[in-house]
């Protein structure tokens, strides 16, 4: 399959428009589209991404009156959370209207839909002749991608057609929380964290961790995730290590000493913003291992800390 790399939203609604796949910026990472009126083209998603079927999409919409199509149920703590983090990177989990196929939702009842801020995701979404059911955009147990030339690194010839633009401002994605039980639950954190969510809905709470054995609320959860080949190290900050092979260090504080890739962010955002695209980077280099250091667990820093730990966690 010839995969079109293209950087108009319209032509790339055309081609999701006829049954087809493909790839778009989001302000979190890129998402890998199809309609959810279009079986084959679902299923063709799980196949692209070598994605396991029981870990369900999360429909994309361009607006929020957009949600009752996939919703069947709004609650009005889902509502005052969609009033103050729709359009942007938080996905809430509504009980599914019968429009939403078990495929997308891999035979739950329950149903994940986010609206993206991102322009170009916007305008894109909008020309689309239904909401948009997609995962992240990278080879199931990579890095999630966060730049077009990572999503083709990944799936060009696997996928109709990338929509192009810039890097995606956060490179982490959505906070999850789950919006059908009596309290809204976070799942899965993100660029909303856990304090923005209750400043909104006091009772919101994180999801407490997983016994042994126990099956996750949010199914993804349980796959190894956002892994490069190289060791995974976390480190404290100004943690000195004495390197083994060739090893990489990201993180705010000056890095140790003997690494042969280095990363030194600014800030928690930029950490956030480069960790996925420093992973893909590591891989080209070779490197065999990466230090990363711990970040607080305030704000995006919680959300960076579960994607090092996965990361950290898959060998
Ligand atoms: O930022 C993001 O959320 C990106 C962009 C493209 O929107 N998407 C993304 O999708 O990260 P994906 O498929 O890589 O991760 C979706 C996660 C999975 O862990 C999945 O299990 C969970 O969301 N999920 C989807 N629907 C769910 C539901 N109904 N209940 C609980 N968890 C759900
Ligand atoms: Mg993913």
């Amino acid at each position: 399959m010839q995969t079109c790399i293209t950087d108009s939203a319209e032509e790339a609604a055309r081609i999701l428009n006829a049954g087809k796949i493909v790839a778009f910026p989001t302000e979190t990472v890129y998402g890998l589209g199809a309609g959810i009126d279009f079986p084959e083209a679902v299923e063709g998603l799980f196949r692209a991404k070598g994605r396991p079927s029981d870990n369900p999409l999360i429909v994309h919409v361009s607006s929020v009156e957009q949600v009752e199509m996939a919703a069947a149920r709004v609650t009005t703590d889902a509502r005052r959370l969609m009033e103050g983090f729709f359009p942007g990177p938080l996905t809430i989990v509504f009980p599914k209207s019968p429009r939403v196929r078990h495929s997308v939702t891999a035979g739950l009842e329950t149903v994940g839909i986010r609206c993206p801020r991102h322009p170009v995701a916007r305008l894109f979404l909008s020309r689309c002749c239904c909401p948009v059911a997609a995962p992240s955009a990278n080879r199931s147990g990579r890095p999630s991608a966060t730049t077009w030339e990572a999503v083709r690194e990944d799936l060009d010839g696997r996928i109709d057609a990338i929509l192009k633009g810039e890097p995606s401002r956060i490179g982490l994605e959505s906070t999850i929380v789950d919006c059908t039980g009596p309290h809204p639950v976070m799942l899965r954190a993100g660029a909303v964290s856990l304090e923005e969510l209750q400043s909104i809905v006091a009772s919101t709470t994180a999801a407490r961790p997983l016994e042994e054995g126990e099956t996750p609320k949010s199914p993804g959860l349980k796959y190894p995730h956002y892994a490069p080949e190289a060791e995974i190290i976390p480190i404290e900050k100004g943690d000195m290590p004495s390197p083994e092979g060739r090893a990489a260090y990201i993180g705010t504080a000056p890095p140790p000493r003997g690494m042969a890739f280095v990363e030194q962010c600014i800030d928690l955002e930029t950490y956030a913003r480069s960790l996925f695209h420093f992973f893909r980077e590591c891989d080209r280099r070779a490197i065999s291992t990466i230090y990363c250091e711990l970040p607080p667990t305030a704000g995006i820093g919680r959300a960076l800390l579960d994607r090092i730990k996965r990361a950290a966690g898959h060998k």
